[in-house]
């Protein structure tokens, strides 16, 4: 089938009455803010993530072995093996109620995992109206990770200059201790920029094949919000 068949059948799937009912997913290198432009979605517009790290952060803290396997993948930095990740992120979809918007933050990140995925969002009848590939120069990166400090209960995001919490080293609202994430040393960041750079365009191009890409560049506070606000009348097919 050409692009220009994919793209119909794309929109005819995509005409939304609002952006909470949007099924998007987040491309982007470790710290482009995939997290941090979805909380100001879900601020702004009431449409919720999942966050495929956030889950196996969760799932790490178990005392079990498939806890303590994960914990070690993600302190090394690697990617979680494909069958167990896609195994895991559709445990969470089949929860999700079909009729509410998702923005998939973290996942897929390999075009095995996008593949699988696609065959889930047609099996559970949540099919996709857009990816958004989130590109930050790589030097920005590590800045913003080693600056990088969450309150591990809520998973709030802060960093030290651009969003720093009110009182140094505590969580705004409940005002418990907040954590460097084990895996935000510069060696386990560089890693993780390796990885992504070796998956993001064969990922990019699965989706582009598929008319559903869009890239936006984020390289100041803020830009990659405005960016994508400006993608959303296509994606609701009000455009
Ligand atoms: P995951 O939690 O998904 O980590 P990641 O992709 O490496 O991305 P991050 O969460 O580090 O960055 P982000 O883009 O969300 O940036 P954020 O908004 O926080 O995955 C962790 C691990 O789990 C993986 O390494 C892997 O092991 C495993 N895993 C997960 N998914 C998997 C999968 N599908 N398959 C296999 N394994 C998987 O922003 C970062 C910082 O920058 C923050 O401090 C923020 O305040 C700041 N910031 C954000 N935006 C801006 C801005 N515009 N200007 C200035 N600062 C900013
Ligand atoms: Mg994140």
């Amino acid at each position: 089938m050409n692009k220009r068949c994919l793209a119909a059948i794309s929109r005819s799937y995509s005409q939304h009455a609002s952006v909470d009912q949007l099924r998007l997913i987040f491309l982007g290198a470790p710290g482009s803010g995939k997290g941090t432009i979805a909380k100001k979605v879900r601020e702004k517009y009431g449409l919720e993530s999942l966050s495929s790290g956030d889950i196996l952060r969760a799932t790490a803290e178990e005392e079990s072995p498939l806890g303590r396997m994960v914990k070690e993948v993600i302190s090394s930095g690697k990617l979680l093996e494909d069958s167990l990740m896609v195994e895991m992120m559709e445990n969470s979809l089949k929860q999700w109620p079909a009729n509410k918007g998702i923005i998939l933050d973290g996942f897929p990140r390999t075009v095995d995992q996008a593949k699988e995925l696609d065959g889930m969002v047609t099996r559970i009848g949540m099919p996709l109206d857009g990816v958004v590939s989130i590109k930050v120069a790589p030097e920005v990166i590590i800045e913003r990770l080693s600056g990088r400090r969450v309150h591990p209960g809520s998973g709030r995001v802060y960093h030290v200059d651009y969003n720093p919490p009110k009182v140094e080293g505590v969580d705004d609202v409940t005002g418990e201790p907040l954590v460097q994430r084990s895996d935000d040393t510069v060696e386990v960041i560089l890693s993780r920029l390796q990885i992504y750079e070796e998956t993001a365009q064969p990922l990019r191009d699965h989706y582009d094949n598929m008319n559903l890409l869009h890239v936006i560049e984020s390289e100041t506070s803020d830009i990659g919000f405005q960016r994508l606000e400006q993608v959303l009348p296509q994606l609701i097919g009000s455009s």
